[in-house]
């Protein structure tokens, strides 16, 4: 397997500012080597250029109706990204993009979904299906799934649509803190999704397995979008937006070898983590293992 890394150090869709620096602080934790140590080939490619939020306007130039600051700003980052991942697909290698807060999972979908039919597991503790309308914090990260899948007031947002992804093949694993909205969303669009009760009465393995088939069922690979949030923030303080009541250490690395095991893994991201927030950098390093895992490291 060929990688190739790709850091998207944005921070427009989040407010807690220092998500940027999570493509530094992922690399500084190891990720090179820990793939290196799973068989994997790197390549990194660096960073897309980003411009610092504060030079920016949050609100005044958002094409959408409602509240989402920044979604001139998240769509340049995400257009860019979009054509990285394709082309990265087009080389053979798998695009892995380094968030940043969770709106470049719009690029990363995008990207993915020009030339194929492709999936997504959604790791996360959100369901990240806000639009401008909905959103109670008129943050992007909140909404990049329902961009994606041109729901809402994305459902003309060209630069937003996946066009291979349809929400049959979408699958949310760990949720815990889901709006109206969403809810309403998740029982209306044959989602897949499971909460934290089903992981506790059925297993991270059961349920993981069953994530991955929904998502690969018909289709030519997964998106795996890893937010690190979706872990106990005792296990990873580093993020912007901490829930409580999230999976431990085990199971998440249980989840990513599941990921391994399924081999329909067609690109990733690791998004949301926060240096400024994390503990000597226990959260950067704590992506770079789970994403050794997902990419087949083993202990023997
Ligand atoms: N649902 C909340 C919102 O829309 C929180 C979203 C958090 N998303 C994330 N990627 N951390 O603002
Ligand atoms: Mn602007
Ligand atoms: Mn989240
Ligand atoms: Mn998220």
């Amino acid at each position: 397997t060929r990688v190739r890394i790709i850091g998207a150090p944005t921070d427009y869709g989040a407010n807690r500012r220092g998500v940027d620096m999570g493509p530094s602080a992922i690399r500084y934790g190891g990720l090179a080597d820990e793939l290196a140590s799973a068989g994997v080939d790197v390549v990194d490619a660096g960073d897309l250029t980003v411009p610092r939020a504060e030079e920016r306007d949050p609100d005044t130039d958002a094409p959408a109706e409602g509240d989402a600051k920044f979604l001139h700003e998240v769509a340049d980052v995400c257009r860019r990204l979009a054509d990285e991942t394709e082309e990265t697909l087009a080389e053979g290698a798998v695009p892995l993009a380094l968030g940043g807060d969770h709106s470049i999972a719009i690029g990363s979908l995008v990207g993915a979904a020009r030339d194929a039919d492709v999936g997504a597991v959604w790791f996360d503790a959100h369901a990240d299906l806000n639009t401008p309308s909905t959103t109670p914090s008129g943050n992007v990260h909140g909404m990049p799934l329902a961009a994606a899948l041109g729901i809402g007031e994305f459902a003309d947002t060209e630069w937003a649509n996946a066009r291979g992804l349809d929400p049959e093949n979408v699958a949310l694993v760990g949720l815990r803190s889901v709006d109206d909205a969403e809810v309403e969303l998740l029982r209306e669009h044959g989602f897949t999704a499971y909460t934290m009760s089903d992981i506790d009465e059925r297993g991270i393995t059961d349920v993981t397995e069953d994530a991955l088939a929904a998502a690969s069922a018909g289709v030519d690979g997964v998106h795996v979008s890893l937010d690190l949030d979706w872990l106990d923030p005792k296990e990873a303080p580093g993020v912007g937006t901490p829930v409580r009541g999230g999976v431990t250490y085990r199971e998440a690395h249980s989840a990513m070898e599941i990921v391994d095991d399924a081999d329909c893994l067609r690109s990733m991201e690791l998004v949301e983590v926060n240096p400024t927030l994390d503990q000597h950098n226990e959260t950067a390093e704590l992506a770079t293992e789970l994403a050794a895992s997902a990419f087949g490291k083993r202990v023997i």
